[in-house]
């Protein structure tokens, strides 16, 4: 068996990022105080509460040209909406992920339309079928060896659900199809929902 140690090894940061999967990704719209609309993919993702719905993302490094913009952005305006990554739109899940300065409007950079919030300011992904608004809870520092590492709690005050999305009034995701990140620069499909786990 493989065992690794040491906390900035090579080996660790190789395989570290398939220990932990999969990984929901939050595809987060975010405006800046200019009125820039902003998105992109963050995997270190999830839900952290049920009463009352809370979530959190970790956002990593910074770009060459300065600070990531969805973390700036929260900082500046206290708002962020977490639209649902999904298979049928990997592409543009992906190509939001490319660096670009923040006077970009990233959904006309990867050609998509966006439609407002009913709740917060920045706009959401209208090809999205699951939205959930947040404001800023609270923002925690971490220790960084990339700059600039930060924890981002959001708590969650309304959901946009399309019709599409239920069967027999629950959310059906086989037809949501979400998609979710695996180490490795790799992807994960959605499987099955199983009753129970006897
Ligand atoms: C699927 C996927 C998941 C990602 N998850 C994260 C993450 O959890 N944290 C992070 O800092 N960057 C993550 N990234 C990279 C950011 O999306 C990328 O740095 C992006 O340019 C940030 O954009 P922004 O400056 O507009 O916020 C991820 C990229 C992809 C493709």
């Amino acid at each position: 068996m493989l065992l690794v140690t040491g906390q900035d090894d090579e080996e660790i940061n190789k395989h570290w990022m398939s220990c932990v999967v999969p990984r929901p990704i939050g595809w987060i719209s975010t405006l800046g105080k200019d009125g820039v609309p902003n998105l992109a993919p963050y995997s270190f993702f999830n839900a952290l509460s049920e009463k009352p719905p809370i979530v959190m993302f970790g956002s990593n490094g910074r770009h060459a040209h300065g600070a990531k913009d969805t973390a700036r952005n929260i900082l500046e305006t206290g708002e962020f909406v977490v639209n649902m990554a999904t298979y049928d739109l990997r592409v543009e899940v992906k190509a939001s992920s490319e660096p670009a300065r923040p006077e970009v409007n990233e959904f006309d950079r990867v050609g998509l339309e966006s439609e407002a919030s009913s709740l917060v300011l920045p706009p959401r992904v209208k090809a999205a079928p699951i939205h959930i608004e947040c404001v800023l809870l609270k923002a925690v520092e971490l220790p960084s060896e990339i700059e600039e590492n930060l924890l981002i709690i959001g708590r969650v005050i309304g959901l946009h659900i399309n019709d599409n999305c239920f069967t027999e009034g629950r959310i059906d995701l086989s037809k949501v199809r979400p998609l979710a990140r695996h180490g490795y620069g790799q992807f994960a499909m959605f499987g099955e929902t199983v009753k129970g786990v006897a």
